[in-house]
């Protein structure tokens, strides 16, 4: 890649500059995608996340900061109900995230997340130079680079997908499967969080397709043409979240939680308020812990933090009535008037908040039923005191177990399993504690954001286009 050449990232969600504080505070993408664009020219293209007053609109709204340009649609209230929460939200999430019970086939959807994408090719192409390298993320805009080329485009164009992808018995469920899939062949790069989605989509490719697999080089061909596919685990943004530390907030935050628990020990959990992270079960397990070891309900207070997400959809909506009522019905068994078990804090807090949270808490509970990558594990390692640092308690379910092996990993299904999980934490020693710490800190720190840009792009350079 020329030195001078431009990055463009497109993706569905991009955090302008006023509103990146509550982006980098929901989740990864935002946050990574920013730090990958913030180091080159770059150009950052997508939803503003509004709905155009007056139906469809073609305006560009253009914002430069911090050396990272945005430009952002907002697109019509069909649009955003048969895209972004139809086909997006209720069938390619929950699908890619196993939950074929809560997957919605309607044609109505598929075409209107079809044309959302042609509308995106056609907005965003005049905006491209010759050199651009553009890279379009998840699951939302799978087809636009096949869309992209059909217009004529001759950039490379890699493609890298934020969530699991799903075993190929399962993808098969989904109507136009072929179809979805052979877009994606379009890209020059395609990228996965783990080597297990990876695997998935090469069986995909090979049984369900008749493409030319090498299952070495990643390499898939088919109708003469060939995509390279590879797994590029997404780290956090270390020189960033690590600095946190230093803020007034960061400390206000980790001592407010600390003269708050008095004494007890803080088991934190932050995740977006959806049904893929294993919320309910979560609960279960805890009520197990308790009902397990109730001469410990004292020694635990546990704060899970679930900022609403996508509420216009319904099993948004379910989960969220579902973890109230799981939540009061412990606190109904196990409060005393000096005690409340369960602290469910419906809201986002800033990073640094939430750095003084992670490092206030002596458990950081992470256990997603499925998950592309989980930041928040990393991001809790990262805020850890390297003196007495705290446990992370991992679903192996989650994209972040192949490289954190050293946390306490488990089944999230199997309260008995996150019962006896808390336990282990509660109790470890302090020379168990800093031996785990040390290994996962290494791997926290060393495969992180820029490192995974950088293999991103330098693969997206080389691979023949
Ligand atoms: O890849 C999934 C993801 O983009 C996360 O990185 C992010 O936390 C979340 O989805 C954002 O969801 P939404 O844009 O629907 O609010």
């Amino acid at each position: 890649m020329s030195a001078d050449a431009r990055l463009v990232v497109i993706s569905n969600r991009v955090a302008v500059p006023k509103a990146r504080g509550a982006a980098g505070a929901q989740g990864g993408l935002a946050g990574a995608l920013h730090s990958a664009l913030k180091s080159r020219k770059g150009l950052w293209f997508g939803w503003s996340g509004e709905e155009s007053g007056s139906g469809r609109t073609g305006n560009i709204n253009t914002q430069t900061a911090d050396g990272v340009t945005t430009a952002t649609i907002d697109l019509s209230e069909r649009d955003i109900e048969e895209y972004y929460n139809g086909y997006a939200n209720s069938t390619l999430w929950p699908l890619f995230h196993y939950r074929l019970d809560l997957a919605k086939y309607e044609r109505e959807t598929g075409k209107g997340y079809e044309r959302v994408n042609e509308r995106f090719a056609e907005l965003v192409t005049p905006l491209l130079k010759d050199d651009d390298i553009v890279w379009v993320h998840d699951y939302h805009l799978i087809p636009l680079g096949e869309r992209l080329k059909s217009r004529g485009c001759k950039n490379r164009i890699g493609f890298f997908l934020h969530i699991p992808w799903p075993a190929t018995r399962l993808f098969v469920s989904l109507p136009y499967h072929e179809r979805l899939v052979r877009t994606m062949l379009h890209y020059d790069l395609v990228g996965f969080q783990t080597k297990e989605w990876l695997d998935s989509f090469l069986h995909y490719c090979r049984t369900e397709l008749g493409a030319e697999v090498d299952e070495e080089s990643g390499e898939v061909t088919l109708d003469g043409r060939t995509t390279m596919a590879r797994a590029y685990p997404i780290g956090i943004d270390w020189d960033h979240f690590s600095g946190l530390g230093q803020s007034k907030a960061s400390w206000q935050a980790e001592q407010r939680l600390k003269d708050s628990t008095r004494g007890r020990a803080a088991m934190i959990g932050v995740d977006r308020l959806d049904y893929s992270k294993g919320l309910p079960e979560r609960l279960d397990g805890i009520s197990r812990f308790f009902d397990k070891y109730p001469e410990r309900t004292r020694d635990l207070v546990f704060v899970q933090i679930a900022p609403p997400s996508r509420e216009d959809v319904d099993s948004y909506q379910a989960i969220r009535n579902t973890l109230e009522q799981k939540a009061g019905q412990i606190n109904g068994a196990r409060s005393e008037v000096d005690l409340v078990p369960v602290r469910y804090v419906n809201r986002g807090y800033q990073h640094e908040e939430l750095y003084g949270f992670f490092r206030a808490s002596k458990i950081g509970l992470v256990t997603p039923l499925r998950d592309g990558m989980n930041l928040v594990a990393k991001e809790y390692i990262a805020a850890q005191d390297p003196e007495d640092p705290g446990v992370l308690i991992l679903s192996r379910f989650a994209g972040a177990a192949a490289q954190l092996e050293d946390a306490v990993l488990v089944n999230p299904h199997s309260p008995d399993d996150l019962a006896h999980a808390i336990r282990t934490a509660l109790d470890m020693p302090l020379e168990e504690r800093k031996s785990r710490y040390e290994k996962l800190i290494g791997t926290v720190r060393d495969d992180n954001v820029q490192d995974w840009t950088e293999n991103f792009l330098n693969d997206l350079d080389r691979v023949p286009a």
